[in-house]
């Protein structure tokens, strides 16, 4: 299994050491990017990568390796520790540019796990954030685990443990998960905007070439009847409200 990892911490303490404890559980080949070291420009709004392409993104040269190492992973596990209680800016400025995965999701046959520390406070909801967000992307399955560092000597290891070890059954499984229904009706969205009288280019070519446009859902993960029909009459109504 190819793991990739992302830490959003500008160090490597207590989130690295998390990660380090997941990894114990994990098998497979390892490869890590330390946002810091990536040294990726601040998002300038310019909002080519929505609305032209990715690639005309200015800072598409330090993003796009990142990109394609996590299309190429089986499983990507990413760390943040809470500041301000939120993301790190090191991973809220990685998840600036890539915005348009909202738009146009693609990850669907990779899983997740989510780590972050925090000295007191927050990590729950900053978890909850990195996990709302890999679901926009398309991420089939996401585990989660948090840790309050303030005042520890040692690193709180059972829900890492936990969460690593049912993550690592589950890479290993390459079993794909039914959607949930809010994921479904993201999925939904984006492709009745794809398909309206007025789409956003690069959104209706991405949908088009990809095939996506004429699924209910990505074609990898089978949806039973009841999703089917659910999906087929909300893409219904929303191609109708939307024209
Ligand atoms: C700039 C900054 C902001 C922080 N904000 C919070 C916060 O809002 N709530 C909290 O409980 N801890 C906060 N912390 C503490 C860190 O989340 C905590 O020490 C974390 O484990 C550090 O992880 P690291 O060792 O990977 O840097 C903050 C730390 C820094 C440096």
């Amino acid at each position: 299994m190819k793991y990739l990892i992302i830490n959003g911490s500008p160090r490597k303490k207590n989130t690295w050491n998390m990660v380090k404890q997941a990894q114990s559980n994990l098998e497979g080949e390892f490869e890590e990017i330390q946002l810091m070291k990536e040294k990726i420009p601040m998002c300038n709004g310019c909002c080519n990568c929505i609305f032209e392409s990715e690639t005309k993104c200015p800072h598409f040269d330090k993003m796009n390796p990142i990109v394609e190492k996590i299309k190429d992973c089986d499983a990507l596990i990413i760390a943040s520790p809470v500041y301000a209680m939120n993301v790190t800016g090191l991973l809220k400025n990685f998840f600036d540019h890539t915005a348009y995965f909202y738009h146009r999701p693609a990850f669907f046959d990779k899983k997740a796990l989510i780590l972050v520390s925090t000295a007191g406070a927050g990590e729950k909801k900053v978890a909850n954030y990195i996990d709302e967000t890999l679901r926009h992307w398309g991420f089939n399955r996401i585990y989660k685990a948090t840790v309050k560092c303030g005042g520890k000597e040692e690193l709180e290891t059972k829900d890492i443990d936990k969460a690593s070890r049912k993550f690592s059954d589950d890479v290993k499984s390459k079993k794909l998960h039914s959607p949930k229904i809010g994921d479904l009706i993201f999925y939904n969205v984006w492709r009745a905007l794809a398909a309206s009288n007025d789409p956003i280019k690069a959104d209706k070519l991405y949908w088009e070439s990809s095939g996506l446009i004429n699924h209910e859902f990505s074609p990898i993960v089978k949806l039973n009847f009841i999703k089917k029909i659910f999906a087929k009459v909300m893409y219904y109504i929303l191609k109708r409200v939307m024209k």
